[in-house]
C-alpha cells in the first residue's frame, strides 16, 4: 500500500466528521455549482473517499462508479446504504481508470488530484472515459491562498508525502485538447489557523469535445 493510501486509511473512520471541522464541503460544492447530472447517467467519482458525493447523485436510475486508492475509504463508502448498488474499486488514479472509453457521462474528482503527481495523465483519463459532451468537475488545491499569498510547496503535509499544489498555469497545461473548460472558479476550502492561510481550490468544469 502507498503512503498516501495508508494515510487516508487511517483517516477514513473519522473523515466525514473531520470535513465539518475543516470546512470542506464537497456535496455543497456540486450542489451549488450546479453540476447537472441527468437521470440514468453514469457517474464516476475518482478519489471518492467515503462516497458522500456519489450518495448525492444516487437515484433517478443513475449508475454510480467510484474508486479510491484507500481500501478504508472504499469500505466506508460501501457502508452507505444509499449507494449499495455502486460499483466501488480500490484503484490508483495514476493507473488507467477502471472504465471503458466514452462510457461515463459525468466525472467528479474533488480534493484528490493534488495527491497525484501525474496530473496530465489523470486529465487524459478523464478525456478517455467521458462520453461526447460529457462533463467533469474537478477541484485542485492551489499554491496561492484566498488573499493571494503564495504558499511554499509542501509546507503543509498530509502525513509525510508531498501534496502537489497547482497554479492555474499548471492546470491549464495539463488539460488536453479534447476537454473544453466550461467554467472555472477559485473557492476557499479550509483554514490552516496555525500557519495563517486559507487553502484555496481551483474548481474547473470541463466538457468532452467530440472527435478530438
Ligand atoms: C481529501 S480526500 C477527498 C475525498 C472526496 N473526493 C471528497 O471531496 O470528500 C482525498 C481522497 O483521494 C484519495 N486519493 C489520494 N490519492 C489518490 C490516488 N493517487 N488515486 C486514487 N485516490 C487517491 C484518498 O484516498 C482520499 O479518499
Amino acid at each position: 500500500m502507498t503512503e498516501t493510501a495508508r494515510f487516508f486509511d487511517e483517516m477514513a473512520p473519522r473523515y466525514d466528521a473531520d470535513l465539518e471541522v475543516l470546512g470542506w464541503d464537497p456535496v455543497g460544492l456540486v450542489r451549488d455549482w450546479p453540476f447537472h447530472v441527468a437521470p440514468g447517467a453514469t457517474v464516476l467519482d475518482a478519489g471518492c473517499g467515503t462516497g458522500a458525493v456519489l450518495e448525492h447523485f444516487s437515484g433517478a436510475g443513475r449508475k454510480l462508479v467510484g474508486f479510491d486508492v484507500s481500501p478504508g475509504m472504499i469500505r466506508a463508502a460501501r457502508r452507505r446504504r444509499s449507494i449499495r448498488v455502486a460499483d466501488l474499486h480500490v484503484h490508483a488514479a495514476e493507473d488507467e481508470w477502471p472504465m471503458p472509453e466514452a462510457s461515463v457521462d459525468a466525472v467528479v474528482a474533488l480534493a484528490m488530484l493534488e495527491f497525484v503527481e501525474t496530473l496530465d495523465r489523470a486529465f487524459d483519463e478523464i478525456q478517455r472515459c467521458l462520453t461526447p459532451f460529457g462533463r467533469a468537475i474537478v477541484s485542485i488545491e492551489d499554491v496561492v491562498d484566498a488573499d493571494g499569498v503564495a504558499r511554499p510547496s509542501h509546507e503543509v503535509r498530509y502525513g509525510r508525502f508531498p501534496l502537489w499544489r497547482r497554479s492555474w498555469d499548471d492546470v491549464d497545461l495539463c488539460i488536453p485538447p479534447g476537454l473544453r473548460v466550461v467554467r472555472r472558479e477559485k473557492r476557499d476550502a479550509y483554514r490552516v489557523l496555525e500557519l495563517g492561510f486559507t487553502c484555496t481550490y481551483h474548481v474547473v468544469e470541463l466538457e468532452r469535445v467530440p472527435d478530438v
